[in-house]
C-alpha cells in the first residue's frame, strides 16, 4: 500500500543485513522499538535482554562500559561491573550518592581536584553527607579517623594528587579499609588503567573523567564508575544513575571507545614526554620544584614504583618569582597551549591557583603547595625536543 509521501519521509529507516561493521556502530537513538507488546513487557520486566531507552542503557554505551571494566579489572578472576556517566563529576557524585545514607561521611585528602572538593563541601553537605579530610599519606592518621567515627563509610581516593603529583599507597589504604567496614574508591583519571589498576590493590571502585586520557583526543566530556561489587553496580548505582539522569551520550561513549584503542601508545608517549621535561626542568635555575613521580628524588616516588606501571604525563612545576612569573612563562609557550583539561594529544598547560583551584580556599591550597607559580602540564605526544625547546625559551633559558 502507498504509504503516502509524509509517512514514506516519516518512517524508520530499515539497516540493509549485513555482516558486522569493523568499527563500533553509533546508536543515536534515544528509545528503541518493538513490533509485539509482549516483548516490550518482557524487556521493561527484565525477563528478556533488549533496550527500551537510552537513559536506562544503550548499545554502543555498553560496549564501551564492558571494555572499560574488562581493562580496569584486566589480571582479576571476576569481571568488575562498570556504568559509563555523563561526566567525571556526575560518575563521582552517583557513586557517592549510591554508597552513602544521610549522615554518612566520605575520609578524604584536602588535595583532591578542586571540583570534587567543591561537591563535597558545596552540594553533598547539603544532603547531609559530610566530608572528612586527613593526611592519607600516613596510614596511622587515616586509621584513627576511621576507627574514631564509624559513620565514615567511604574512603575517597586521588593518587597521584591534581596537582601536586602525591600517591598514596592503594593496598595499604583499601587494607585498613576493609578492617572498619569502609567502602574504598579511586579517581584514577590521571594514571588510566594502563598504568595503575587499583582493583587490583584491593580497592572497590574506580572512577574516571574519560575526558582526559581514555578519551585522548579532547572531543567530549563523559564518566565512568567501575566497581567489583557486581550487584551493587548494576543495581543500587544503576538506580542511581538512572534516576538522576546523570548518563552518558551514545556519542560521547562512542569517541572514548576510539580513543582506548590507541591508549598503550599514547600513554607511552604521553609519560616519556613528561620525564623528559621533568628531568630538564630539573636542571633550570628559574625553576625551585618540580613535581613528577618518575623522578628519584620526588617523594612518593618508591609507592608510584611499586604500585603504578608507568607514572603517567602528568607534571607540575614552580617558577620563581610567583604569579606573575608563572603568567609571563604561560604566555610565552607556544607548542603547549593553555587549556583547563588534560590527557589530550595536545601538550596543555594550566595555572592552578587562578583556575581549577581559585575557589579552594587560599590556605587550603598553599598547604598542598598549590602555590602562585605553580604551573601544571599535561605532556602531550609532541616530539620531545620541540616541546623541551618550548619550555626552555619561554623560561628564558634557551
Ligand atoms: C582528576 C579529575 N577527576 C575528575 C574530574 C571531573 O571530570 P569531568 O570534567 O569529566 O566532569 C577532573 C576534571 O578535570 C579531574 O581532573
Amino acid at each position: 500500500m502507498d504509504p503516502g509521501f509524509h509517512t514514506l519521509c516519516v518512517r524508520r529507516l530499515d539497516v540493509p543485513a549485513t555482516n558486522p561493521p569493523q568499527q563500533l556502530p553509533l546508536y543515536l537513538s534515544s528509545s528503541f522499538s518493538f513490533d509485539q507488546l509482549e516483548d516490550c513487557i518482557a524487556v521493561f520486566e527484565g525477563r528478556k535482554e533488549g533496550y527500551v531507552y537510552s537513559r536506562y542503557g544503550n548499545p554502543t554505551i555498553e560496549a564501551l562500559a564492558t571494555r572499560l571494566a574488562q581493562m580496569e579489572g584486566y589480571g582479576l578472576t571476576d569481571e568488575p561491573a562498570a556504568l559509563m556517566t555523563g561526566s567525571g563529576m556526575a560518575a563521582i557524585h552517583v557513586l557517592m550518592l549510591s554508597l552513602l545514607p544521610r549522615g554518612g561521611k566520605v575520609l578524604t585528602q584536602s588535595n583532591l581536584y578542586g571540583g570534587t572538593t567543591e561537591l563535597l563541601l558545596k552540594v553533598m553537605d547539603g544532603l547531609g553527607i559530610q566530608p572528612v579530610f586527613a593526611d592519607l599519606s600516613d596510614p596511622d592518621q587515616t586509621e584513627e579517623r576511621l576507627k574514631a567515627d564509624p559513620d565514615i563509610r567511604v574512603l575517597y581516593m586521588e593518587t597521584p594528587t591534581n596537582p601536586g603529583l602525591q600517591c598514596i599507597d592503594l593496598a595499604t589504604m583499601a587494607a585498613i579499609a576493609r578492617r572498619y567496614d569502609c567502602r574504598t574508591v579511586v579517581d584514577n583519571t590521571f594514571c588510566t588503567p594502563y598504568f595503575q589498576r587499583p582493583l587490583s590493590l584491593g580497592i572497590d571502585f574506580v572512577i574516571h573523567s574519560t575526558t582526559k586520557y581514555l578519551n585522548g583526543h579532547g572531543t567530549g566530556i563523559a564518566g565512568v564508575i567501575i566497581g567489583r561489587d557486581r550487584p551493587f553496580v548494576t543495581g543500587k548505582v544503576f538506580q542511581v544513575l538512572k534516576l538522576t539522569g546523570a548518563t552518558c551520550n551514545p556519542f560521547d561513549a562512542w569517541m572514548v571507545a576510539n580513543g582506548i584503542r590507541t591508549l598503550p601508545i599514547r600513554m607511552e608517549r604521553h609519560a616519556s614526554n613528561a620525564l623528559a621535561l621533568a628531568r630538564w626542568l630539573m636542571g633550570c635555575d628559574e625553576v625551585s620544584r618540580v613535581n613528577y613521580p618518575g623522578l628519584d628524588s620526588h617523594p612518593t616516588h618508591g609507592i608510584a614504583l611499586r604500585q603504578m606501571y608507568g607514572f603517567g604525563g602528568m607534571l607540575s612545576f614552580e617558577v620563581e618569582g610567583g604569579k606573575e612569573n608563572a603568567i609571563r612563562v604561560m604566555n610565552r609557550l607556544k607548542v603547549a597551549r593553555m587549556a583547563p583539561t588534560l590527557g589530550d594529544v595536545d601538550t596543555l598547560v594550566l595555572h592552578p591557583a587562578t583556575s581549577s583551584h581559585l575557589r579552594i580556599a587560599k590556605d587550603i591550597r598553599e598547604s598542598q603547595g598549590i602555590t602562585e607559580g605553580l604551573i601544571r602540564v599535561s605532556t602531550g605526544l609532541e616530539g620531545e625536543e620541540a616541546l623541551i625547546a618550548d619550555f626552555a625559551r619561554a623560561l628564558g633559558a634557551g
